[in-house]
């Protein structure tokens, strides 16, 4: 699993500010139960398993008190010698609140793991393949996995063709040579600092472009590696996500089910 290179000093960035509306539980959806638990337990634990993070930031929507006292709780269960836990409160977009945990990173840290509360079940395997990226040299990497439709360009329709179908189809992209993208997504420390600096004088509009943090380094010009991903780490964002994720923990396959 470790590919035996020395591994930076890590600290993981779980952000679990949002609202869920897609989810559409009414409550944050770090708060929503799975498995008898909330989403962010989950997420927790698995990062906590994955011993990758010196130290571990969870972000929490403000005024959340019940995920702050179940973080509370879960500091009492961590071992000597696990990971600093530091707890605080996100921002209005996600970007927002990997920021905030930027600035809570202890002295000493050299790469960072941002990683969604909503991605709850990513195995450990892929925090794994991450850092050894990192310990390898890459100054940011991400997991990712082979897109399984075809996708396909398209435009809103006007006029006659409006009559027919509400958009065309202007392109086929290149199946071969797509990926979803997940998360962990493992950076250097002043690389991932250099790309939020850059992205905090954002517009509106702009900010609201901005869906993971890779494409913020990616605009700095710096490279950014893939390593592969999981399917099991699918990011719960509307009901049936919840219906699979339920699925994997408790379905036939079970927790021993590990596409990692
Ligand atoms: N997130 C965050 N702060 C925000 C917005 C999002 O920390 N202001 C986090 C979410 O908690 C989630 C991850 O970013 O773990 C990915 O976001 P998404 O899946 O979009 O979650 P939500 O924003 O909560 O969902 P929705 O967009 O449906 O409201
Ligand atoms: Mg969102």
């Amino acid at each position: 699993m470790n590919n035996g290179l020395p591994r930076p000093v890590t600290a993981v960035i779980i952000v679990a500010a949002g609202s869920g509306e897609r989810l559409g539980y009414g409550m944050p959806k770090a708060a929503v139960p799975l498995g008898g638990e909330p989403i962010l337990m989950h997420a927790l634990r698995g990062v906590v398993a994955s011993g990758v993070g010196s130290q571990v930031c969870v972000v929490l929507p403000p005024g959340a008190d019940g995920l702050r006292d179940l973080c509370e709780d879960f500091r009492e269960e961590l071992a000597d010698g696990g990971p600093v836990l530091t707890v605080l409160d996100g921002g209005a977009t996600r970007a927002d609140s990997v920021r905030a945990g930027i600035a809570a990173l202890m002295d000493g840290i050299e790469a960072v793991l941002v990683h969604d509360a909503a991605r709850a079940l990513a195995p450990e395997n892929v925090f794994h393949r991450v850092v050894d990226s990192l310990a390898a040299g890459a100054l940011a990497v991400i997991p990712a996995i082979p897109v399984v439709d075809t996708v396909k360009m398209v435009a809103r329709t006007s006029g006659d063709d409006a009559a027919i179908a509400p958009e065309l189809v202007t392109g086929t992209a290149p199946r071969e040579e797509l990926r979803s993208v997940q998360t962990p997504q493992g950076f250097r420390l002043s690389t991932l600092q250099d790309a939020h600096a850059a992205a905090s004088g954002f517009d509106e509009q702009q900010a609201a472009a901005v869906t993971d943090d890779a494409m913020l380094v990616e605009m700095l010009g710096v490279r950014v590696h893939a390593v592969h991903g999981s399917t099991q780490s699918l990011k719960i964002t509307t009901p049936l996500d919840l219906i699979i994720a339920e699925g994997l923990l408790e379905g036939p396959l079970g927790i021993r089910w590990v596409e990692g």
